[in-house]
C-alpha cells in the first residue's frame, strides 16, 4: 500500500463524528424499525397486540411503514425532544445518542422507508447514502465550498462519513490510489424538488484534513455557496473588506470579556472571486461586522439558521470577534433544500 492511499484511508475513517451506525430510514437490519421502534417501541406499540398495548393509543403504531408515517413526526417530538417514550418505570430504555442521532437524520430527510439509491445535492450539502471506499462501503456528506485551486473554482469538504451495510446500483466511488472520486447521477434538490441528475467527479486535494475534493465537472450547479456553522467552525464564503472579496474561516472559542461568554478567532482568509447569496461585511476601520443569515448544519444535517452578532476585539492579533447576541431557528420538520 502506497502512502498516498493509506494516508485517505485514514482520513477517511478518522472522521467518525458523532457516527450514527444505524441507517436513517425506516427498513432492513440496520434502519430505525429494527433498531429503534423494535426494541424499544414495539412492546406498547405493534398492531398484533390486541390489548396488550400497556394503554398505548390503538392507531399509534411503528410495526409498519404505513402505520408510522402519519405519527414520525410525534415519535421524534416524545422520544428525542421530549423524551417521554418510552414513558418512565415502564422497564424499556429511552432512546440512546446513537439512536436519537438516527432519528433526527431519518427525520432531516423526509422519514424515508429506504435509503435512496441516488446520492443527492441541495446547493450546500452533498449526500452519498452509499460510497465504496476499496471494499468498505459508507455513508458520507460533503458540504460545499469555493476553492481557488479548482478547475470549476469549488469544491466539497468532506463533513460526515460513516460505515453503512446499504447497497446501491448508483453508489459513488472513490479511488485512494488515484484521489479520484466518481458519483454516478447526482440528484439536484432545489427546495425540496427534484431538478433531475448527472454524474459528478471530484478528485482529493492530497493531504487534506479535514478532507477536501475539487469539483471536476463543469457543467455540475453550484446553487450557492452558504455561510455555515457546524458547531465549531464558522465558513463565510464571501466576506467584504472594502472592494476586496475574502474566503474566511472563523473557529469559536470561549471569550470570557464577551457578553455571550463566546467568540470567534479568525484561522484563514484567502482572496476569492466567487460569489455567494450569504455575504458578509467588514469594516476594519470600525471593526463592525455584518454576518449573513448562517446555516448551522451538524452531520451533513441541517439543524436550522442562526443570526449571530459580534464585533471585533480592538486590538487583537490573530483577529478576535466577541459574540454580542445570537439566536438559532431550529428546523423542524426539514426537507433537503428547504432553510
Ligand atoms: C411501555 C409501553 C410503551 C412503550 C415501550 C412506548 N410507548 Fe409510546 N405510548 C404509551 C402510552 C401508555 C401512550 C399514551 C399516553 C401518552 O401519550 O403519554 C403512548 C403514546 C405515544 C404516542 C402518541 C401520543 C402523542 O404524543 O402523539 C407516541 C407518538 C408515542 N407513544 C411514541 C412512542 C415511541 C416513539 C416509543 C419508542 C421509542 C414509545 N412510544 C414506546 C406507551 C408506550
Amino acid at each position: 500500500m502506497n502512502i498516498k492511499r493509506s494516508l485517505a484511508l485514514l482520513f477517511f475513517f478518522l472522521i467518525t463524528s458523532q457516527a450514527f451506525a444505524i441507517d436513517p430510514v425506516y427498513e432492513g437490519p440496520n434502519g430505525i424499525r429494527a433498531q429503534v421502534f423494535a426494541t424499544n417501541c414495539l412492546d406498547c406499540h405493534s398492531s398484533d397486540l390486541g390489548s396488550a398495548r400497556r394503554g398505548a393509543p390503538p392507531n399509534v403504531n411503528w410495526d409498519t411503514y404505513e402505520a408510522t408515517l402519519p405519527y414520525a413526526e410525534r415519535a421524534i417530538v416524545r422520544a428525542v425532544e421530549e423524551m417521554t417514550m418510552p414513558p418512565a418505570g415502564s422497564g424499556i430504555p429511552q432512546l440512546n445518542d446513537e439512536q436519537k442521532a438516527a432519528m433526527l437524520a431519518w427525520q432531516s430527510t423526509g422519514f424515508p422507508n429506504t435509503i435512496p439509491s441516488n446520492s443527492s445535492f441541495d446547493g450546500t450539502v452533498l449526500i452519498l447514502p452509499v460510497l465504496n471506499i476499496g471494499d468498505q462501503k459508507a455513508r458520507a456528506t460533503f458540504i460545499s465550498t469555493p476553492l481557488k485551486n479548482s478547475p470549476t473554482g469549488y469544491g466539497f469538504v468532506l463533513d460526515s462519513v460513516v460505515p453503512t451495510t446499504v447497497s446501491s446500483d448508483k453508489a459513488a466511488t472513490f479511488d485512494p490510489e488515484t484521489g479520484q472520486m466518481l458519483l454516478p447521477s447526482v440528484e439536484l434538490i432545489e427546495k425540496g424538488v427534484s431538478q433531475g441528475s448527472g454524474d459528478a467527479q471530484m478528485t482529493w486535494v492530497t493531504g487534506s484534513a479535514p478532507m477536501i475534493f475539487t469539483l471536476e465537472s463543469p457543467n455540475f450547479p453550484i446553487i450557492s455557496s452558504p455561510a455555515t456553522f457546524d458547531g465549531h467552525l464558522l465558513t463565510l464564503p464571501v466576506v467584504n473588506v472594502g472592494n476586496q472579496k475574502y474566503h474566511a474561516i472563523l473557529r469559536s472559542i470561549p471569550l470570557l470579556t464577551s457578553p455571550t461568554g463566546g467568540g470567534f478567532v479568525l484561522d484563514s482568509a484567502e482572496l476569492t472571486t466567487a460569489s455567494s447569496d450569504d455575504t458578509a461585511t467588514f469594516n476594519p476601520e470600525t471593526g463592525q461586522i455584518v454576518l449573513p443569515v448562517v446555516k448551522l448544519i451538524q452531520n451533513g444535517v441541517r439543524q436550522g439558521v442562526m443570526f449571530i452578532d459580534m464585533e471585533l476585539v480592538a486590538g487583537s492579533d490573530p483577529l478576535l470577534f466577541s459574540i454580542t447576541g445570537f439566536s438559532v431557528i431550529p428546523a423542524s420538520p426539514w426537507y433537503p433544500g428547504s432553510q
